[in-house]
């Protein structure tokens, strides 16, 4: 059978063209692979033309002997539908899992993507994780993730927990939370080592500035992600460029609520610890006032809506004042290790004085590193100098030789 003619390649095509559709793949942005089922290999051999092998400057066993549909690099998403021989090429890992070269496509000297150390990296990673099971891995560039990585701190649990907190379907379709890395040069192996770290735990990485890495067992599941991921991004920017206060949002215990419906694992590093998770979160409340104008145009804290009635937080009962320390009292001990981020009291918008980071009540709390560290004890003149460690020199990272030629312009 040829490539094109099969169940795989049509549905690769056609994620990459709903990709293109819906605006994430500018220019050549964006890059896809396909782990290929042995039968599948089976039905299309014959039809492979060899190259020679290239060598891996790492090793990937567990991909030994296995086949991969991938795009080219500097392939422009648009153009992958109507020339998919120069857009896509299929490459097979030799046995030792050291090796690999070119057996089908990359028409007219191209080459795999310049992602191919993300996509062969992240394949032995989520093949493992997912007991064989993980196929695809998708790489595009949506707008609104990109521009939410602008405005929200990259924590991992921070990003996940706005996203889940924006639409109903993104705790369920991305479970596991988003896992979002550092600054990378794209193309280079640093990001694809980061990445590989963040996907041993999850299928959705957000690189920030730049787009969305997924993987996923089926091409409709690794698309869907990206798409809900998206959604929830695009549904987050819109809500805040519309000048409105945020009033409401997925709270902890409604995400509890559905996490028990839908029997889903939500990922425990990215909600806080059960007890907090149950405590009733901070809600807005309505206060509903006696229509005073046109019920369709009252005032919202100054801000005219179509929404009848008056929106006021909650605002948190002042804290009991300390009781003052005792005289014999120890120098104050260091802050206890917590979650990284707590749950901020909703205050009334006019009393904020700086933009909530995330705009969901989702403050983060100081770093463990950031806070006040108790004044060390005075040391006695001659008590000796504690012994500067000698710095150790960085472990080398793996030289990858395996890229592809510079890209065709
Ligand atoms: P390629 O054209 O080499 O796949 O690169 C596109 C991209 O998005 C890099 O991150
Ligand atoms: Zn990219």
């Amino acid at each position: 059978m040829k490539v094109l003619d099969t169940d795989f390649a049509r549905s690769f095509i056609r994620m990459c063209n709903d990709g293109w559709t819906f605006g994430w793949h500018e220019s050549n942005g964006g890059n896809a692979s396909y782990r290929l089922r042995p039968e599948e290999v089976t039905e299309v051999r014959s039809g492979f033309r060899t190259r020679s092998w290239v060598r891996l400057d790492t090793e990937i066993p567990t991909l030994a002997g296995e086949f991969f549909l991938i795009t080219s690099a500097g392939s422009h998403f648009r153009n992958i539908a109507h020339d998919p021989k120069r857009t896509l090429g299929i490459i097979e890992v030799d046995r030792t899992g050291t090796c690999w070269r070119e057996c089908w496509g990359f028409k007219d000297g191209t080459h795999p993507t310049s992602e191919l150390a993300a996509h062969l990296i992240n394949h032995e990673v989520r093949k493992a994780a997912t007991g064989g099971e993980s196929r695809v891995l998708y790489h595009c560039h949506p707008v609104s993730l990109a521009a939410m990585t602008c405005v929200v701190p990259h924590d991992s649990a921070v990003f996940t927990r706005t996203l889940w907190a924006q639409l109903a379907e993104c705790a369920l379709v991305c479970r596991h939370g988003v896992e979002v890395i550092g600054w990378e040069v794209p193309g280079t192996i640093g990001l694809a080592i980061e990445t590989a770290k963040a996907m041993e735990h999850t299928d959705a990485v957000i690189w920030p500035h730049h787009g969305l890495f997924v993987a996923g067992v089926t091409m409709d599941e690794a698309f869907g992600i990206a798409h809900t991921v998206e959604k929830a991004a695009d549904i987050f920017c819109k809500a805040r460029a519309c000048g409105m206060p945020n009033v409401s949002r997925i709270t902890d215990s409604d995400l509890v609520s559905f996490s028990r419906k839908y029997d889903l694992e939500l990922a425990r590093r990215h909600v806080y610890a059960k007890p907090h998770l149950d405590a009733p979160a901070p809600e807005p409340v309505i206060i509903r006032e006696p229509a005073r104008q046109e019920p369709s145009m009252l005032p919202l804290d100054g801000i005219r809506t179509n929404v009848p009635g008056t929106f006021r937080f909650p605002v948190p009962a002042p804290e009991p004042e300390p009781a003052p320390e005792p005289a014999s009292q120890p120098g104050p001990e260091p802050a206890p290790a917590g979650p990284l981020f707590t749950m901020a009291p909703a205050a009334r918008p006019e009393q904020r004085s700086a933009p909530d980071p995330v705009g969901q009540g989702l403050a983060p709390a100081a770093h463990p590193e950031q806070r006040p560290v108790p004044e060390p004890a005075p040391q006695p003149e001659s008590a000796p100098q504690p012994v500067q460690p000698v710095p150790q020199p960085e472990p080398a990272q793996p030289v990858y030789r395996f890229y592809p030629k510079p890209r065709k312009r």
